[in-house]
């Protein structure tokens, strides 16, 4: 347990470290948008400033596209070490029209911030800041050597974190990494998550006339990109939702029974995620729960379709492009590049004849499976239940964060995927949101992490 001093400056800050979290929210940090390169500079700026001010070695690597922090407390040899992850960068804000408030002018209602990164990722990266603050401010020795690495391009595909981590290893080296950007279980539940997905990401760009046609003069004669792509797109999966790409599901690793036996005494129904996502059923591949097709199988989904005219009232034309994003999520033990060449073979043998097609593989991510019985974890588990006063359970997550593969891979410890947000905390969509209590709990779980982890 980390000591009282530690909790109770953190319980007496709570206000304060609102504030300073609205801060950091203001500055809007969109790293897949170069007109906000400064500010997301910034946000850089900003995280470098606080941990310069808590007394760390930071440095700002610049590896040619957003600002990486690297820090460190003074590494003592006789303790173990602990490296926090996050992301200061923040997706898109688009539709603006259907937030309630501006995305970076944080509102607080009922115990609730709004804002863009509030939850995905800047909230829960306060609260690894905040836990270390105490430490620090109150003068008490840290049970270990904390590190941190917070990168600016997650949500874009950059490459600098992979780049840093290859070549800084030996400096990066650690017990555990501690990754807060999951979920709890739910509002009451904290859930220890064990497996992330992995992504495969394409886009289909096909090509008929050399300009939109009149579809009356030449409806019938060309072979249309519109309806193309919708034969391509028809024939990605099955009725029942299987994916037909051949060889995607070759190297699935199955659920273990304990597994499946686990995801059912959760007593996730098909009326609560109609609740969550307001979509009028459930689907998905048959044979499985909705629990294990949301955590433990792979998909294949439509992310945007583009094609002809979609403005007022009727234009008649034979589009001269289509362009479809279409994302695969992985799942342990399947091969990214593996299975984007599989699609690309695929598409560009089911394309129609009469329109010329592309197939590029936009970006990858790693699937992640960590062993749920060590040391760190059971760790990682005492300090969520006595962070969030309720015992926590093991879940899986069906989003993926790129980089936690590299590190298992380069660094060689356990990964802690400590997600303080909510499923329902609206990321990547309009009024994202973080519960204070959340935000406070967290940065208590993470300073009782820095205890537990030592012993
Ligand atoms: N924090 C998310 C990952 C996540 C999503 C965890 C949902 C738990 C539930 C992360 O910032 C993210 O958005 N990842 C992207 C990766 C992509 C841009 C390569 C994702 O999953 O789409
Ligand atoms: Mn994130
Ligand atoms: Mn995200």
């Amino acid at each position: 347990m980390a000591s009282e001093k530690v909790l109770a400056y953190l319980d007496s800050h709570q206000q304060e470290h609102v504030a300073q979290l609205c801060d950091f929210l203001r500055i809007p940090s969109i790293s897949s948008q170069s007109e906000y390169a400064d500010d997301t500079r910034r946000a850089a700026a900003f995280v470098a400033d606080e941990l310069k001010e808590l007394g760390l070695k930071v440095e700002i690597a610049d590896l040619g596209g957003h600002p990486l922090i690297y820090a460190e407390t003074e590494i003592r040899p006789d303790r173990k070490t602990l490296l926090f992850y996050g992301h200061y960068d923040v997706q898109p804000v688009d539709p603006l029209d259907l937030w309630d408030s501006p995305p970076f002018e944080p509102v607080i209602k009922d115990e609730i911030v709004y804002a863009r990164g509030a939850c995905d990722d800047k909230g829960q990266v306060y609260t690894h800041i905040k836990a270390l603050e105490a430490y620090i401010r109150e003068g008490v020795e840290l049970p270990v050597n904390v590190k941190f690495i917070i990168e600016g391009e997650e949500e874009a595909g950059g490459e600098s974190v992979y780049t840093y981590t290859e070549q800084n290893a030996e400096k990066m080296a650690c017990d555990a990494i501690v990754v807060s950007d999951t979920a709890l279980y739910n509002e009451t539940t904290p859930g220890i998550c064990y497996s992330l997905k992995g992504l495969a990401y394409m886009e289909i760009r096909v090509f008929g006339p050399g300009m939109d046609l009149h579809s009356g003069s030449y409806g019938g004669t060309v072979q249309n990109p519109g309806n193309a792509l919708a034969e391509i797109v028809a024939a990605l999966k099955d009725k029942e939702g299987r994916c037909l790409v051949p060889g995607f599901y070759d190297d699935v690793l199955e659920l273990e029974q304990d597994e499946r036996d686990g995801f059912a005494e959760l007593g996730y129904t098909d009326e609560i995620l109609k609740k969550e996502t307001g979509a009028p059923a459930a689907f998905g591949e048959s044979g499985f729960t909705t629990l294990e097709r949301m955590w433990a199988r792979p998909t294949c989904d439509v992310n945007g379709l583009v094609s002809g005219y979609g403005g007022e009232g009727a234009k008649t034309i034979i589009p001269a492009t289509a362009t479809a994003k279409v994302s695969m999520r992985l799942v342990p033990d399947q091969n990214a590049e593996t299975i984007a060449k599989a699609f690309q073979d695929y598409v560009m043998k089911i394309a129609p004849a009469g329109v010329k097609v592309e197939v590029e593989n936009l970006h990858n991510a790693a699937p992640v499976l960590v062993p749920r019985k060590s040391d760190m974890m059971r760790a990682g588990m005492r300090s969520l239940e006595i962070g969030f006063g309720a015992k926590p359970v093991f879940i899986r997550e069906g989003g993926s964060i790129p980089i936690v593969g590299t590190f298992q891979d380069c660094l060689k410890a356990p990964v802690l995927l400590l997600g303080y947000g909510l499923s329902t905390d609206n990321i990547h969509s309009p009024n994202e949101k973080f519960h204070l209590q959340n935000f406070w709990r967290g940065a208590r779980t993470s300073a009782i992490l820095m205890a537990e982890a030592a012993k």
